[in-house]
Protein backbone atom coordinates (compact mmCIF):
# COMPACT_ATOMS: atom_id res chain seq x y z
CA UNK A 1 0.00 0.00 0.00
CA UNK A 2 2.94 2.27 0.63
CA UNK A 3 4.55 1.46 -2.37
CA UNK A 4 1.23 2.40 -4.08
CA UNK A 5 1.15 5.45 -3.22
CA UNK A 6 4.72 6.00 -3.48
CA UNK A 7 4.12 5.45 -7.29
CA UNK A 8 0.96 7.44 -7.38
CA UNK A 9 2.93 10.30 -6.08
CA UNK A 10 5.81 9.92 -8.33
CA UNK A 11 3.41 10.16 -10.87
CA UNK A 12 1.77 13.12 -10.34
CA UNK A 13 5.11 14.83 -10.01
CA UNK A 14 5.61 13.81 -13.35
CA UNK A 15 2.16 15.19 -14.79
CA UNK A 16 3.12 17.86 -13.01
CA UNK A 17 6.50 18.41 -15.07
CA UNK A 18 5.43 17.82 -18.45
CA UNK A 19 1.46 19.11 -18.16
CA UNK A 20 2.70 22.52 -18.70
CA UNK A 21 4.59 21.54 -22.10
CA UNK A 22 2.00 18.59 -23.59
CA UNK A 23 -1.14 21.02 -23.45
CA UNK A 24 0.39 23.73 -25.66
CA UNK A 25 1.65 20.36 -27.63
CA UNK A 26 -1.96 19.13 -28.06
CA UNK A 27 -3.76 22.33 -28.82
CA UNK A 28 -1.49 23.68 -31.64
CA UNK A 29 -1.96 19.78 -33.24
CA UNK A 30 -5.64 20.46 -32.50
CA UNK A 31 -5.76 24.04 -34.17
CA UNK A 32 -3.35 23.34 -36.57
CA UNK A 33 -6.01 20.09 -38.06
CA UNK A 34 -9.12 22.38 -37.47
CA UNK A 35 -7.30 24.68 -39.80
CA UNK A 36 -5.99 22.06 -42.16
CA UNK A 37 -10.10 20.95 -42.14
CA UNK A 38 -11.58 24.13 -42.87
CA UNK A 39 -8.78 25.09 -45.56
CA UNK A 40 -9.68 21.66 -47.57
CA UNK A 41 -13.50 22.48 -46.96
CA UNK A 42 -13.09 25.67 -48.82
CA UNK A 43 -10.73 24.57 -51.69
CA UNK A 44 -13.01 22.37 -53.69
CA UNK A 45 -10.59 19.06 -53.28
CA UNK A 46 -11.93 15.83 -54.42
CA UNK A 47 -14.07 13.82 -52.01
CA UNK A 48 -12.18 11.63 -49.75
CA UNK A 49 -12.17 9.55 -46.21
CA UNK A 50 -12.03 11.45 -43.00
CA UNK A 51 -8.76 12.08 -42.10
CA UNK A 52 -6.91 11.60 -38.05
CA UNK A 53 -5.34 14.36 -36.89
CA UNK A 54 -1.45 14.13 -37.60
CA UNK A 55 -1.76 10.48 -39.30
CA UNK A 56 -4.14 11.46 -41.91
CA UNK A 57 -5.74 8.49 -43.33
CA UNK A 58 -2.60 6.41 -42.65
CA UNK A 59 -4.82 4.31 -40.40
CA UNK A 60 -6.64 3.12 -43.70
CA UNK A 61 -3.86 1.87 -45.37
CA UNK A 62 -2.15 -1.53 -45.49
CA UNK A 63 0.84 -3.52 -46.91
CA UNK A 64 -0.44 -3.94 -50.31
CA UNK A 65 -1.62 0.07 -50.71
CA UNK A 66 -2.79 -0.61 -54.25
CA UNK A 67 -5.60 -2.71 -52.91
CA UNK A 68 -6.71 -0.62 -49.74
CA UNK A 69 -6.68 2.23 -51.93
CA UNK A 70 -9.38 0.67 -54.28
CA UNK A 71 -11.25 -0.28 -51.56
CA UNK A 72 -11.69 3.11 -50.50
CA UNK A 73 -12.09 4.43 -53.94
CA UNK A 74 -14.94 2.26 -54.42
CA UNK A 75 -16.75 4.34 -51.60
CA UNK A 76 -15.38 8.21 -52.31
CA UNK A 77 -14.79 7.65 -56.00
CA UNK A 78 -12.61 7.84 -58.41
CA UNK A 79 -10.49 11.11 -58.18
CA UNK A 80 -9.94 10.61 -54.55
CA UNK A 81 -8.06 13.15 -51.97
CA UNK A 82 -6.16 11.41 -49.02
CA UNK A 83 -3.88 12.95 -46.28
CA UNK A 84 -1.05 10.67 -45.77
CA UNK A 85 1.14 12.00 -42.57
CA UNK A 86 1.47 15.63 -43.70
CA UNK A 87 1.18 14.70 -47.58
CA UNK A 88 -1.65 16.07 -49.72
CA UNK A 89 -2.35 13.02 -51.96
CA UNK A 90 -4.89 12.59 -54.50
CA UNK A 91 -5.99 8.91 -56.33
CA UNK A 92 -7.26 8.56 -59.75
CA UNK A 93 -9.11 5.06 -59.76
CA UNK A 94 -10.47 4.67 -62.93
CA UNK A 95 -9.69 4.88 -67.04
CA UNK A 96 -11.64 8.53 -67.26
CA UNK A 97 -9.54 9.77 -64.31
CA UNK A 98 -6.12 8.28 -66.02
CA UNK A 99 -7.50 9.70 -69.21
CA UNK A 100 -7.70 13.39 -67.63
CA UNK A 101 -4.14 13.27 -65.90
CA UNK A 102 -2.02 11.66 -68.25
CA UNK A 103 -3.58 13.09 -71.54
CA UNK A 104 -5.68 16.32 -70.52
CA UNK A 105 -3.72 17.26 -67.75
CA UNK A 106 -0.26 15.79 -68.34
CA UNK A 107 1.75 19.09 -69.29
CA UNK A 108 1.03 20.08 -65.46
CA UNK A 109 1.26 16.70 -63.71
CA UNK A 110 4.12 15.09 -65.61
CA UNK A 111 7.25 15.44 -62.15
CA UNK A 112 7.63 12.25 -60.29
CA UNK A 113 7.02 12.30 -56.38
CA UNK A 114 9.75 11.10 -55.44
CA UNK A 115 10.16 8.75 -52.40
CA UNK A 116 12.99 9.98 -49.74
CA UNK A 117 14.99 6.50 -50.76
CA UNK A 118 15.55 7.73 -53.84
CA UNK A 119 17.55 10.42 -52.78
CA UNK A 120 19.93 7.98 -51.61
CA UNK A 121 23.44 8.24 -52.70
CA UNK A 122 22.20 11.46 -55.28
CA UNK A 123 20.43 8.83 -57.42
CA UNK A 124 17.85 10.60 -58.13
CA UNK A 125 19.65 13.20 -59.81
CA UNK A 126 20.95 10.63 -62.13
CA UNK A 127 17.69 8.73 -62.61
CA UNK A 128 15.21 9.05 -65.40
CA UNK A 129 12.54 7.53 -63.21
CA UNK A 130 13.01 10.13 -60.63
CA UNK A 131 14.10 13.05 -63.42
CA UNK A 132 11.62 16.14 -63.46
CA UNK A 133 10.50 16.83 -67.04
CA UNK A 134 13.13 18.80 -67.97
CA UNK A 135 16.04 18.80 -70.10
CA UNK A 136 17.53 15.99 -68.75
CA UNK A 137 14.82 13.51 -68.42
CA UNK A 138 14.06 14.34 -72.06
CA UNK A 139 17.56 13.86 -73.61
CA UNK A 140 17.92 10.20 -71.50
CA UNK A 141 14.60 9.54 -72.65
CA UNK A 142 15.61 10.49 -76.15
CA UNK A 143 18.80 8.83 -76.38
CA UNK A 144 16.98 4.96 -74.79
CA UNK A 145 14.61 5.22 -77.65
CA UNK A 146 16.68 5.86 -80.37
CA UNK A 147 19.85 3.83 -79.00
CA UNK A 148 17.90 1.20 -77.30
CA UNK A 149 14.30 0.77 -77.72
CA UNK A 150 13.67 1.67 -81.12
CA UNK A 151 12.64 -0.78 -83.87
CA UNK A 152 15.77 -0.75 -85.96
CA UNK A 153 17.87 -1.47 -83.26
CA UNK A 154 15.50 -3.77 -81.09
CA UNK A 155 15.99 -5.63 -84.62
CA UNK A 156 19.95 -5.40 -84.33
CA UNK A 157 20.35 -6.99 -81.27
CA UNK A 158 17.25 -9.85 -81.45
CA UNK A 159 19.96 -12.49 -81.32
CA UNK A 160 20.91 -11.10 -78.08
CA UNK A 161 17.96 -11.51 -76.70
CA UNK A 162 17.31 -15.47 -78.33
CA UNK A 163 20.92 -16.41 -77.02
CA UNK A 164 19.69 -15.45 -73.60
CA UNK A 165 16.42 -17.10 -74.18
CA UNK A 166 17.79 -20.45 -75.50
CA UNK A 167 20.43 -20.15 -72.37
CA UNK A 168 16.87 -20.49 -70.23
CA UNK A 169 15.34 -23.26 -72.01
CA UNK A 170 18.77 -25.26 -71.37
CA UNK A 171 17.98 -24.27 -67.39
CA UNK A 172 14.27 -25.22 -67.26
CA UNK A 173 15.42 -28.37 -69.72
CA UNK A 174 18.19 -29.35 -67.06
CA UNK A 175 15.30 -29.04 -64.06
CA UNK A 176 12.64 -31.17 -66.53
CA UNK A 177 15.50 -34.16 -66.78
CA UNK A 178 16.38 -34.30 -63.00
CA UNK A 179 12.20 -33.58 -62.33
CA UNK A 180 13.31 -30.92 -60.03
CA UNK A 181 10.78 -27.96 -59.59
CA UNK A 182 11.96 -24.61 -60.90
CA UNK A 183 11.67 -21.57 -59.11
CA UNK A 184 10.45 -19.51 -62.42
CA UNK A 185 10.66 -15.86 -61.11
CA UNK A 186 14.44 -16.45 -60.16
CA UNK A 187 14.83 -18.00 -63.88
CA UNK A 188 12.93 -15.63 -65.54
CA UNK A 189 14.25 -12.75 -63.74
CA UNK A 190 18.06 -13.94 -64.68
CA UNK A 191 17.56 -14.35 -68.19
CA UNK A 192 16.17 -10.59 -68.06
CA UNK A 193 19.18 -9.66 -66.15
CA UNK A 194 21.45 -11.11 -68.60
CA UNK A 195 19.85 -9.37 -71.76
CA UNK A 196 19.76 -6.35 -70.26
CA UNK A 197 23.77 -6.57 -69.16
CA UNK A 198 24.56 -7.75 -73.41
CA UNK A 199 22.53 -4.61 -74.49
CA UNK A 200 24.06 -2.40 -72.02
CA UNK A 201 27.48 -3.69 -72.09
CA UNK A 202 27.89 -6.67 -74.98
CA UNK A 203 29.02 -8.99 -71.84
CA UNK A 204 27.25 -11.52 -69.68
CA UNK A 205 27.73 -10.52 -66.21
CA UNK A 206 29.46 -13.47 -64.27
CA UNK A 207 26.77 -15.84 -62.15
CA UNK A 208 27.97 -14.60 -58.98
CA UNK A 209 27.25 -10.61 -59.63
CA UNK A 210 23.89 -11.37 -62.39
CA UNK A 211 22.78 -13.14 -58.74
CA UNK A 212 23.90 -10.27 -56.64
CA UNK A 213 22.33 -7.51 -58.88
CA UNK A 214 19.17 -9.91 -58.85
CA UNK A 215 19.55 -9.49 -54.71
CA UNK A 216 19.77 -5.67 -54.82
CA UNK A 217 17.35 -4.97 -57.26
CA UNK A 218 14.87 -7.03 -55.21
CA UNK A 219 16.04 -5.89 -51.67
CA UNK A 220 15.99 -1.70 -53.82
CA UNK A 221 12.57 -2.51 -54.96
CA UNK A 222 10.89 -3.26 -51.29
CA UNK A 223 13.13 -0.60 -49.26
CA UNK A 224 11.49 2.35 -52.05
CA UNK A 225 8.46 1.33 -51.95
CA UNK A 226 7.91 0.01 -48.37
CA UNK A 227 6.58 2.31 -45.82
CA UNK A 228 9.02 5.30 -44.77
CA UNK A 229 8.07 7.93 -42.10
CA UNK A 230 10.06 10.01 -43.80
CA UNK A 231 7.72 10.09 -46.96
CA UNK A 232 4.63 11.18 -44.99
CA UNK A 233 6.39 13.53 -42.91
CA UNK A 234 8.74 15.34 -45.39
CA UNK A 235 9.71 17.89 -42.60
CA UNK A 236 11.54 14.19 -40.74
CA UNK A 237 13.01 13.36 -43.65
CA UNK A 238 16.88 14.36 -42.38
CA UNK A 239 16.68 12.12 -39.71
CA UNK A 240 15.89 9.14 -41.96
CA UNK A 241 14.21 7.39 -38.90
CA UNK A 242 13.79 4.28 -40.32
CA UNK A 243 17.50 4.19 -41.86
CA UNK A 244 15.94 3.56 -45.02
CA UNK A 245 17.81 6.22 -46.99
CA UNK A 246 20.93 5.03 -45.24
CA UNK A 247 20.43 1.09 -46.50
CA UNK A 248 19.35 2.18 -49.88
CA UNK A 249 22.94 4.06 -49.98
CA UNK A 250 24.46 1.07 -49.47
CA UNK A 251 22.56 -0.56 -52.22
CA UNK A 252 23.21 1.84 -54.86
CA UNK A 253 26.73 2.67 -54.21
CA UNK A 254 27.29 -1.28 -55.15
CA UNK A 255 25.14 -0.90 -58.08
CA UNK A 256 27.22 1.98 -59.26
CA UNK A 257 30.27 0.03 -58.25
CA UNK A 258 29.11 -2.65 -60.20
CA UNK A 259 28.56 -0.31 -63.54
CA UNK A 260 31.71 1.53 -62.98
CA UNK A 261 33.40 -2.01 -63.54
CA UNK A 262 31.84 -2.38 -66.85
CA UNK A 263 32.52 1.65 -67.99
CA UNK A 264 36.63 1.15 -66.72
CA UNK A 265 37.42 -1.85 -68.94
CA UNK A 266 35.55 -0.76 -71.41
CA UNK A 267 37.79 2.39 -71.21
CA UNK A 268 40.81 0.47 -70.99
CA UNK A 269 39.30 -1.72 -74.60
CA UNK A 270 39.16 2.08 -76.15
CA UNK A 271 42.16 3.47 -75.05
CA UNK A 272 44.17 0.23 -75.93
CA UNK A 273 42.54 0.61 -79.84
CA UNK A 274 39.99 -1.82 -79.81
CA UNK A 275 37.05 -1.76 -81.94
CA UNK A 276 33.95 0.20 -80.91
CA UNK A 277 30.87 -2.14 -79.79
CA UNK A 278 28.26 0.42 -80.53
CA UNK A 279 26.01 -0.45 -77.44
CA UNK A 280 24.80 1.48 -74.74
CA UNK A 281 27.62 1.73 -73.15
CA UNK A 282 29.68 3.12 -76.05
CA UNK A 283 26.63 5.21 -77.13
CA UNK A 284 26.53 6.80 -73.04
CA UNK A 285 30.21 7.69 -73.04
CA UNK A 286 30.15 9.09 -76.54
CA UNK A 287 27.05 11.59 -75.21
CA UNK A 288 26.81 12.10 -71.64
CA UNK A 289 27.62 15.11 -72.35
CA UNK A 290 24.64 15.89 -74.66
CA UNK A 291 22.47 14.80 -72.04
CA UNK A 292 23.87 16.47 -68.79
CA UNK A 293 22.70 20.41 -68.04
CA UNK A 294 26.43 21.73 -69.01
CA UNK A 295 26.85 23.49 -65.73
CA UNK A 296 26.57 20.12 -63.62
CA UNK A 297 28.51 18.08 -66.64
CA UNK A 298 31.62 16.74 -64.44
CA UNK A 299 32.66 13.95 -66.40
CA UNK A 300 31.92 11.26 -63.29
CA UNK A 301 29.59 9.29 -65.14
CA UNK A 302 27.02 9.31 -62.92
CA UNK A 303 24.40 9.64 -65.85
CA UNK A 304 25.79 6.49 -67.17
CA UNK A 305 25.89 4.78 -63.59
CA UNK A 306 21.84 5.91 -62.79
CA UNK A 307 20.71 4.92 -65.91
CA UNK A 308 22.15 1.24 -65.88
CA UNK A 309 21.19 1.00 -62.44
CA UNK A 310 17.11 2.40 -63.59
CA UNK A 311 17.28 -0.31 -66.33
CA UNK A 312 18.63 -3.18 -64.53
CA UNK A 313 15.45 -1.90 -61.98
CA UNK A 314 12.88 -2.48 -65.21
CA UNK A 315 14.30 -6.32 -65.75
CA UNK A 316 12.24 -7.17 -62.41
CA UNK A 317 8.79 -5.96 -64.04
CA UNK A 318 9.02 -8.79 -66.84
CA UNK A 319 9.71 -11.67 -64.81
CA UNK A 320 6.93 -11.17 -62.28
CA UNK A 321 4.80 -10.82 -66.00
CA UNK A 322 6.18 -14.53 -67.04
CA UNK A 323 5.63 -15.49 -63.54
CA UNK A 324 1.95 -14.54 -63.35
CA UNK A 325 1.22 -15.66 -66.35
CA UNK A 326 2.22 -19.29 -65.70
CA UNK A 327 0.57 -19.23 -62.37
CA UNK A 328 -2.68 -18.18 -64.29
CA UNK A 329 -2.30 -20.56 -66.90
CA UNK A 330 -1.49 -23.25 -64.31
CA UNK A 331 -4.77 -22.56 -62.72
CA UNK A 332 -6.82 -22.50 -65.97
CA UNK A 333 -6.57 -25.46 -67.69
CA UNK A 334 -8.58 -24.75 -70.91
CA UNK A 335 -6.49 -21.55 -71.41
CA UNK A 336 -2.97 -23.56 -71.11
CA UNK A 337 -4.60 -25.98 -73.56
CA UNK A 338 -5.32 -23.23 -75.72
CA UNK A 339 -2.65 -21.63 -75.74
CA UNK A 340 -0.18 -24.46 -76.10
CA UNK A 341 -2.06 -25.95 -79.24
CA UNK A 342 -1.48 -22.22 -80.82
CA UNK A 343 2.27 -22.65 -80.49
CA UNK A 344 2.41 -25.86 -81.51
CA UNK A 345 0.12 -24.98 -84.98
CA UNK A 346 1.74 -21.97 -85.63
CA UNK A 347 5.52 -22.90 -84.45
CA UNK A 348 5.41 -26.45 -85.41
CA UNK A 349 8.25 -28.77 -84.93
CA UNK A 350 10.53 -25.11 -85.78
CA UNK A 351 13.22 -25.52 -82.50
CA UNK A 352 12.46 -21.60 -81.14
CA UNK A 353 10.07 -19.10 -81.17
CA UNK A 354 11.52 -16.04 -82.64
CA UNK A 355 10.50 -12.27 -81.78
CA UNK A 356 8.55 -12.36 -85.69
CA UNK A 357 6.35 -15.28 -84.79
CA UNK A 358 4.37 -12.57 -81.83
CA UNK A 359 2.01 -11.23 -84.39
CA UNK A 360 0.98 -14.85 -85.60
CA UNK A 361 0.05 -15.84 -82.18
CA UNK A 362 -2.98 -13.78 -81.05
CA UNK A 363 -4.14 -16.34 -78.07
CA UNK A 364 -0.03 -15.75 -77.02
CA UNK A 365 -0.63 -12.16 -76.88
CA UNK A 366 -4.06 -12.29 -75.18
CA UNK A 367 -3.14 -14.57 -72.66
CA UNK A 368 0.05 -11.53 -71.62
CA UNK A 369 -2.52 -8.62 -72.11
CA UNK A 370 -4.53 -10.52 -69.59
CA UNK A 371 -1.76 -10.96 -67.26
CA UNK A 372 -1.02 -7.25 -67.09
CA UNK A 373 -4.54 -6.04 -66.65
CA UNK A 374 -4.45 -8.40 -63.26
CA UNK A 375 -0.94 -7.96 -62.38
CA UNK A 376 0.67 -5.01 -63.11
CA UNK A 377 4.10 -5.13 -62.13
CA UNK A 378 4.06 -1.20 -61.72
CA UNK A 379 0.06 -0.68 -59.76
CA UNK A 380 0.57 2.69 -58.50
CA UNK A 381 3.49 5.40 -60.12
CA UNK A 382 3.14 8.51 -57.81
CA UNK A 383 3.42 12.18 -59.94
CA UNK A 384 3.79 15.58 -58.40
CA UNK A 385 1.47 17.90 -59.80
CA UNK A 386 3.44 20.87 -60.90
CA UNK A 387 0.84 23.42 -61.35
CA UNK A 388 -2.99 24.10 -59.68
CA UNK A 389 -5.38 21.65 -61.91
CA UNK A 390 -9.30 21.52 -62.29
CA UNK A 391 -10.85 18.04 -63.13
CA UNK A 392 -14.70 17.73 -63.44
CA UNK A 393 -14.83 20.80 -60.61
CA UNK A 394 -12.42 19.66 -58.41
CA UNK A 395 -8.94 21.20 -57.35
CA UNK A 396 -5.82 19.24 -57.83
CA UNK A 397 -3.40 21.73 -56.11
CA UNK A 398 0.04 22.31 -57.38
CA UNK A 399 2.67 20.61 -55.08
CA UNK A 400 0.24 17.56 -54.27
CA UNK A 401 0.92 14.13 -54.61
CA UNK A 402 -1.04 12.09 -57.46
CA UNK A 403 -1.42 8.42 -57.55
CA UNK A 404 -2.71 6.50 -60.61
CA UNK A 405 -4.03 3.34 -59.41
CA UNK A 406 -3.14 1.02 -62.39
CA UNK A 407 -4.34 -2.08 -60.74
CA UNK A 408 -7.74 -0.43 -59.83
CA UNK A 409 -8.22 1.00 -62.79
CA UNK A 410 -6.70 -2.05 -65.23
CA UNK A 411 -9.91 -4.20 -63.10
CA UNK A 412 -12.72 -1.12 -63.56
CA UNK A 413 -16.08 -2.84 -63.34
CA UNK A 414 -17.49 -0.44 -65.90
CA UNK A 415 -14.97 -1.46 -68.51
CA UNK A 416 -14.14 -4.94 -68.10
CA UNK A 417 -16.79 -8.08 -67.56
CA UNK A 418 -15.69 -9.88 -64.65
CA UNK A 419 -13.17 -7.67 -64.37
CA UNK A 420 -11.29 -10.54 -61.32
CA UNK A 421 -11.49 -13.65 -63.34
CA UNK A 422 -8.64 -14.36 -65.47
CA UNK A 423 -10.26 -14.78 -69.25
CA UNK A 424 -7.88 -14.14 -71.83
CA UNK A 425 -10.69 -14.60 -74.32
CA UNK A 426 -11.76 -11.16 -73.58
CA UNK A 427 -8.51 -10.36 -76.27
CA UNK A 428 -9.39 -11.84 -79.31
CA UNK A 429 -10.73 -9.98 -81.98
CA UNK A 430 -10.70 -6.74 -80.14
CA UNK A 431 -7.95 -3.86 -81.11
CA UNK A 432 -7.76 -3.10 -76.92
CA UNK A 433 -3.61 -2.19 -75.87
CA UNK A 434 -1.33 -1.45 -73.52
CA UNK A 435 0.30 1.56 -75.57
CA UNK A 436 -1.11 4.14 -73.55
CA UNK A 437 -4.17 4.79 -75.71
CA UNK A 438 -6.72 2.66 -73.92
CA UNK A 439 -7.49 4.15 -70.39
CA UNK A 440 -8.84 0.81 -68.98
CA UNK A 441 -5.86 -0.76 -69.67
CA UNK A 442 -2.80 0.70 -68.75
CA UNK A 443 -0.01 -1.66 -67.19
CA UNK A 444 2.40 0.72 -68.59
CA UNK A 445 1.01 4.15 -67.28
CA UNK A 446 0.59 6.24 -70.18
CA UNK A 447 1.34 9.94 -71.84
CA UNK A 448 4.55 11.40 -71.56
CA UNK A 449 6.22 9.12 -68.57
CA UNK A 450 4.79 5.95 -70.07
CA UNK A 451 7.35 2.90 -69.13
CA UNK A 452 10.25 3.36 -71.74
CA UNK A 453 11.34 -0.09 -71.43
CA UNK A 454 7.74 -0.92 -73.34
CA UNK A 455 8.43 -2.01 -76.55
CA UNK A 456 11.74 -4.68 -74.77
CA UNK A 457 9.42 -5.47 -72.34
CA UNK A 458 6.69 -6.25 -75.06
CA UNK A 459 9.24 -8.46 -77.12
CA UNK A 460 11.11 -9.98 -73.77
CA UNK A 461 7.65 -10.87 -72.39
CA UNK A 462 6.46 -12.97 -75.34
CA UNK A 463 9.77 -14.44 -76.31
CA UNK A 464 10.32 -16.20 -72.88
CA UNK A 465 6.75 -17.30 -72.10
CA UNK A 466 6.55 -18.43 -75.39
CA UNK A 467 9.05 -19.94 -75.42
CA UNK A 468 8.61 -21.77 -72.13
CA UNK A 469 5.20 -23.30 -73.27
CA UNK A 470 6.36 -24.09 -76.50
CA UNK A 471 8.55 -26.74 -74.89
CA UNK A 472 7.49 -27.52 -71.84
CA UNK A 473 4.63 -29.28 -70.23
CA UNK A 474 3.83 -27.60 -67.21
CA UNK A 475 2.12 -28.76 -63.58
CA UNK A 476 2.53 -27.86 -60.14
CA UNK A 477 4.22 -29.57 -57.37
CA UNK A 478 1.86 -31.77 -55.26
CA UNK A 479 1.22 -30.29 -52.46
CA UNK A 480 0.67 -26.84 -54.17
CA UNK A 481 -1.73 -28.69 -56.69
CA UNK A 482 -3.82 -29.51 -53.89
CA UNK A 483 -3.85 -25.74 -52.10
CA UNK A 484 -3.82 -23.84 -55.19
CA UNK A 485 -1.02 -21.03 -56.36
CA UNK A 486 -0.53 -18.94 -53.89
CA UNK A 487 -0.80 -15.40 -55.33
CA UNK A 488 -0.36 -13.00 -52.64
CA UNK A 489 1.81 -10.16 -53.67
CA UNK A 490 4.50 -8.29 -52.01
CA UNK A 491 4.70 -4.57 -52.49
CA UNK A 492 7.63 -2.92 -54.38
CA UNK A 493 9.05 -0.85 -56.92
CA UNK A 494 7.76 -3.46 -59.08
CA UNK A 495 4.94 -6.15 -57.54
CA UNK A 496 6.64 -9.60 -56.47
CA UNK A 497 4.06 -13.18 -55.54
CA UNK A 498 4.97 -13.77 -51.51
CA UNK A 499 5.73 -17.48 -52.30
CA UNK A 500 7.37 -17.84 -55.36
CA UNK A 501 5.70 -20.35 -58.09
CA UNK A 502 7.38 -23.13 -58.03
CA UNK A 503 6.60 -25.63 -61.01
CA UNK A 504 7.44 -28.67 -62.50
CA UNK A 505 8.60 -28.84 -66.16
CA UNK A 506 8.01 -32.13 -68.85
CA UNK A 507 9.97 -31.82 -71.90
CA UNK A 508 6.98 -31.72 -74.85
CA UNK A 509 9.15 -33.68 -77.86
C1 LIG B 1 6.14 -6.04 -68.11
C2 LIG B 1 7.10 -5.20 -67.86
C3 LIG B 1 6.95 -3.76 -67.42
C4 LIG B 1 5.88 -3.09 -66.88
C5 LIG B 1 4.50 -3.65 -66.58
C6 LIG B 1 6.30 -1.72 -66.66
C7 LIG B 1 5.48 -0.72 -66.16
C8 LIG B 1 5.89 0.58 -65.96
C9 LIG B 1 5.04 1.62 -65.43
C10 LIG B 1 3.58 1.48 -65.02
C11 LIG B 1 5.78 2.75 -65.37
C12 LIG B 1 5.31 4.12 -64.87
C13 LIG B 1 4.59 4.82 -65.98
C14 LIG B 1 3.96 6.12 -65.54
O1 LIG B 1 4.49 6.80 -64.68
O2 LIG B 1 2.88 6.48 -66.08
C15 LIG B 1 7.10 2.45 -65.87
C16 LIG B 1 8.14 3.36 -65.98
C17 LIG B 1 9.39 3.03 -66.41
N1 LIG B 1 9.82 1.81 -66.89
FE1 LIG B 1 8.70 0.14 -67.06
N2 LIG B 1 7.62 -1.59 -67.05
C18 LIG B 1 8.05 -2.80 -67.53
C19 LIG B 1 9.31 -3.10 -68.05
C20 LIG B 1 10.35 -2.21 -68.13
C21 LIG B 1 11.68 -2.53 -68.64
C22 LIG B 1 12.11 -3.89 -69.18
C23 LIG B 1 12.44 -1.40 -68.53
C24 LIG B 1 13.86 -1.14 -68.90
C25 LIG B 1 14.72 -1.98 -69.35
C26 LIG B 1 11.58 -0.36 -67.95
C27 LIG B 1 11.98 0.92 -67.69
C28 LIG B 1 11.15 1.91 -67.19
C29 LIG B 1 11.62 3.26 -66.91
C30 LIG B 1 13.06 3.78 -67.10
C31 LIG B 1 10.51 3.97 -66.43
C32 LIG B 1 10.47 5.43 -65.97
C33 LIG B 1 9.99 6.32 -67.09
C34 LIG B 1 9.89 7.78 -66.67
O3 LIG B 1 9.60 8.07 -65.51
O4 LIG B 1 10.11 8.64 -67.52
N3 LIG B 1 10.33 -0.90 -67.73
N4 LIG B 1 7.14 1.12 -66.23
Amino acid sequence: MVSFCKVLLQLQRTMAFFLPLVLPVLLIVFSSYILQLLRDSRSRLPPGPWPLPLLGNLHQLDHLPHRSLAHLAARHGPLMTLRLGAVLTVVASSPDMAREILRTHNADIAARSIGDSMRAGGHCENSVLCLPPRHKWRALRRLCTAELFSPQRLRATQALRQEKVVDLIGHVADHAARGASLDVGRSAHAAALGLLSRTMFSVDLDPAMAREVSDIVDEASVLAAGPNVSDFFPALAPADLQGVRRRMAKLVKRMYAIVDEQIKQREDSLASGEARKNDLLDVMLEKEGEVEEESTYDKSHNTIRGLFTDLFTGGETTSHTVECALAELLQSPDSMRRVQEELKNVIGTKPQIDETDISNLPYLQAVVKETLRLHPAVPLPPYEAGSTVEIQGYTIPKGAKVLINIWAINRCPNAWVEPDKFMPERFLGTETNFMGRDFHLIPFGAGRRICLGLPLAYRMVHLMLGSLLHRFRWTLPEGVEKDGVDMRERFGLALSLVVPLHAIAQEMH
